[in-house]
């Protein structure tokens, strides 16, 4: 990995820019100066969700960036409320039109149905993928994936799909890996991005980051975004601050060594929220 424009393949053969910028609880004008900033800067990979409330607006924002749509790459979640075949295609146009886009990039499954909460949750992941599945095939979105996915969710949903998501978006950040899943997503050609991947920032007071940041010359933010990315895992670190949006994208002039990288796996838990989607009740 060398710069911003560097591309990850997905199993389609669609490439994916290397570092994403995260608009989670960033809205209106503030995030349309964001991605102002961000698009400025390089960033190319825009992560939004419906449930994050800005779709509009960072319509608005990629409308008015002057920048080619083709050279953009804007992912969108469907959420846990529109779960299911006719209510995903619905949820689809809404966000859609919302963007303004005439097609997507990459649309996730924000939230696997749980066990916990539904009888019958596989067939509702079933069916939300059905969706998306035809979403593909029609040419509207360009690839699609999950979010939140644990294996076993992922091989309940291969008793009846017909395409193998490309995309699988997890928390991941110092003290919460998940290693298991990311090792699975790896060996099925699945790509993994890393959600909160600076832990909502409590990870940078960690002082082993503290320390490494010292020996690199850079700063916690860099270290942890370069360990996510030595990992072949997309990060989306999310920021409204222009001197942040930056200095998450100054992370391809140093490389950490193999011990450094350990080090920081086995840290232990680093803030975030350590959410386990077997659990969760929304
Ligand atoms: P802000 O948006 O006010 O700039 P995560 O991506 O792990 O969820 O973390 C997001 C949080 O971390 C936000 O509060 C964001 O603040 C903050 N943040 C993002 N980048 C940096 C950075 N380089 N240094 C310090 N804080 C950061």
């Amino acid at each position: 990995m060398h710069g911003l424009s560097d591309v990850f393949t997905l199993n389609n053969g669609y490439k994916i820019p290397c570092l994403g910028f995260g608009t989670y609880l960033a809205e209106n004008e503030v995030l349309i100066n964001a991605v102002k900033e961000a698009i400025n800067i390089g960033y190319r990979l825009i992560d939004t969700a419906a449930f994050y409330n800005n779709e509009k607006a960072l319509g608005d924002a990629i409308k008015n960036s002057g920048i080619a749509r083709e050279q953009l790459f804007v992912t969108s979640k469907v959420w846990n409320t529109d779960r299911g075949y006719k209510q995903t295609k619905a949820a689809f146009e809404k966000t859609m039109e919302k963007l303004k886009l005439d097609y997507l990039d990459l649309y996730l499954i924000h939230w696997p149905a749980n066990k916990k909460q539904f009888n019958n949750a596989e067939e509702i992941n079933a069916e939300t993928w059905k969706a998306m599945e035809e979403l593909y095939l029609e040419g509207r979105i360009k690839a699609i994936g999950l979010s939140n996915f644990l294996p076993h969710h992922i091989e309940e949903l291969k008793n009846t799909a017909q395409i193998m998501p490309m995309v699988n978006q997890i928390e991941f950040h110092p003290g919460f890996t998940q290693m298991d899943t990311v090792k699975y997503c790896q060996r099925n050609n699945i790509i993994v991005e890393a959600w909160s991947p600076l832990g909502r920032k409590e990870a940078l007071a960690n002082d082993i980051i503290k320390s490494l940041a010292k020996k690199y010359e850079k700063t916690p933010a860099q270290i942890i975004l370069r360990w996510i990315i030595q990992q072949n895992i997309i990060p989306l670190p999310k920021s409204v601050t222009a001197s942040r949006i930056l200095e998450n994208s100054q992370i391809f002039d140093f490389e950490l060594n193999n011990n450094d990288i350990e080090m920081i796996s086995g840290l232990p838990q680093a803030g975030g929220e350590c959410a386990n989607p077997d659990e969760v009740d929304f």
